[in-house]
């Protein structure tokens, strides 16, 4: 049956190595800034730490199966850096590329592309200890993580990626609320520069290595804002800074379209926080990619007044915990942005894209497996790519965040977006209703029309 989608569109799951694997200090491995994170008081809603989390490491072949189960045509995962070189640089662990073996192994064994991400979060603890991201040295540990990535697994992945969403290394550096837990914005914006200059340096190094069929990308999450109020000053300035100063602006804009934006440039410029730039720097960062990871959750409208009226209430002691709106169509429009703002040519893939339940509003296991809210969710996304497809959009695959219920970073467990459920404890794994119904999707090549 065709669906509107192109015959090879890569239906998929993701996930990422700290919030599943678990085995967090065994065969090697050593600390990541989150294993650190997850020990600071209050710092995880739940005071969990991320030692066990799916226990991935040792079950894989039981998720690869439930992959199988499901018939997605690939796996999006990331290696830890922590597990492959324990201090950051140096001495590789070959037990941890041992593990890395087996899990590509047994996903090809099982006709599902592998999809590998370099960096999703979990820094070696080692590297924090010297400045992290920080310090421009970030740029030859990344590079070094990265020949030894492409030299052991360099033909076996499909489709690499450089970084996962680098916007959480400023909730890391710049707000505190994600490891290692900063606050100093001018130390972040630093830091970002060299994240961006690194990924550059990989993009040169895997171009070097000419590793046939492979393909190199990044995925730059957009979570677009728009103006509550259209030609309401406020709101229209609220929206802009959202999307360009401390949103996927920062990263598309060199990306895409070569060195910070006017908007950005300005208030760096303004505030004391323009990074240090080295000569080349922007065309290193801008180096071509072969596709484009978009990961997609909602799309916001902003309220300058409402804005004001959650800062009161939190100032005052009160928690605002209110799911925001769903926006689930956004999608078709930020997907033309990428096209034409952004002019990005490369083919793109929907990178991640999923909808949580909160414990407050789920109690037993049995009310998390019925989720029809997830399905009317991640329906109307799908049936938004397939309008941009239709418009000529290049959009190639598309990805379930996640397969399972996992470690949701500073919520812990509390927020759950697996299309199987997750019990924490006996770790035993339970299809959701979502479950059955993307097998169907992916089993009609789309949404049956
Ligand atoms: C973005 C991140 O890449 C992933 O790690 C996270 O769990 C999901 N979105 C959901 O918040």
């Amino acid at each position: 049956m065709n669906c509107g989608f192109p015959k090879d569109f890569l239906w998929g799951v993701a996930t990422a190595s700290a919030q599943v694997e678990g085995a967090a200090f065994e065969d090697g491995k050593k600390a990541t800034i989150w294993d650190a994170f997850c020990r600071l008081p209050g710092a995880i809603r739940d005071g969990n730490v991320m030692d066990v989390t799916c226990d991935q490491y040792h079950l894989y072949e039981k998720d690869i199966a439930l992959m199988k189960e499901l018939g997605v045509k690939s796996y999006r995962f990331s290696f830890s850096w922590a597990r492959i070189l324990p201090d950051g640089t140096g001495k590789v662990n070959e037990k941890g590329l041992d593990y890395y073996r087996r899990l590509i192994r047994c996903l090809k064994e099982n006709g599902i592309v592998p999809n590998a991400t370099m960096y999703h979060w979990d820094l070696p603890y080692a590297l924090q200890l010297k400045g992290g991201w920080g310090n421009r040295d970030s740029v030859k540990w990344f590079t070094e993580y990265a020949d030894v990535l492409l030299e052991n697994f360099g033909r076996d992945i499909d489709l690499w990626v450089t970084f996962n969403e680098p916007i959480a290394t400023w909730v890391g550096y710049g707000l505190g609320s994600f490891a290692p837990g900063l606050r100093d914005e001018k130390y972040a914006r630093q830091a970002l520069h060299n994240l961006l200059v690194s990924h550059g340096e990989a993009v040169k190094l895997f171009r070097a290595k000419k590793l046939a069929n492979a393909r190199l990308g990044i995925v730059v999450d957009v979570w677009k804002h728009y103006p509550a109020r259209p030609g309401n000053n406020e709101d229209e300035a609220m929206a802009l800074a959202a999307n360009e100063i401390a949103g996927f602006g920062w990263f598309l804009h060199p990306l895409f379209l070569g060195g910070y934006s006017e908007e950005l440039t300005e208030y760096m410029k303004k505030n004391g926080f323009t990074p240090e730039i080295l000569e080349g720097d922007f065309a290193t960062i801008s180096q071509p990619v072969d596709f484009y990871g978009l990961n997609f959750y909602n799309g916001l409208y902003d309220n300058a007044d409402e804005a004001r009226r959650i800062r009161e209430l939190e100032a005052s002691g009160g928690n605002y915990q209110e799911r925001p709106e769903q926006h689930p169509e956004a999608i078709y429009d930020v997907l033309h942005m990428l096209v034409e703002k952004y002019r990005i040519k490369v083919p793109i893939y929907v990178t991640e894209n999923g909808y949580i339940q909160l414990d407050e509003d789920n109690g037993t296991k049995e009310d998390f497996l019925e989720d029809p809210e997830r399905i009317a969710y991640l329906t109307e996304v799908i049936r938004s790519i397939r309008r941009a497809i239709a418009d000529g959009i290049d959009v190639r695959g598309y990805y379930v965040w996640s397969l399972l219920d996992n470690f949701e970073w500073n919520a812990g467990y509390t927020m759950r977006y697996g299309l199987y459920h997750t019990d924490f404890g006996t770790l035993e794994r339970t299809p959701k209703k979502s479950a059955g119904w993307y097998r169907n999707v992916i089993e009609n090549n789309g949404l049956d029309v």
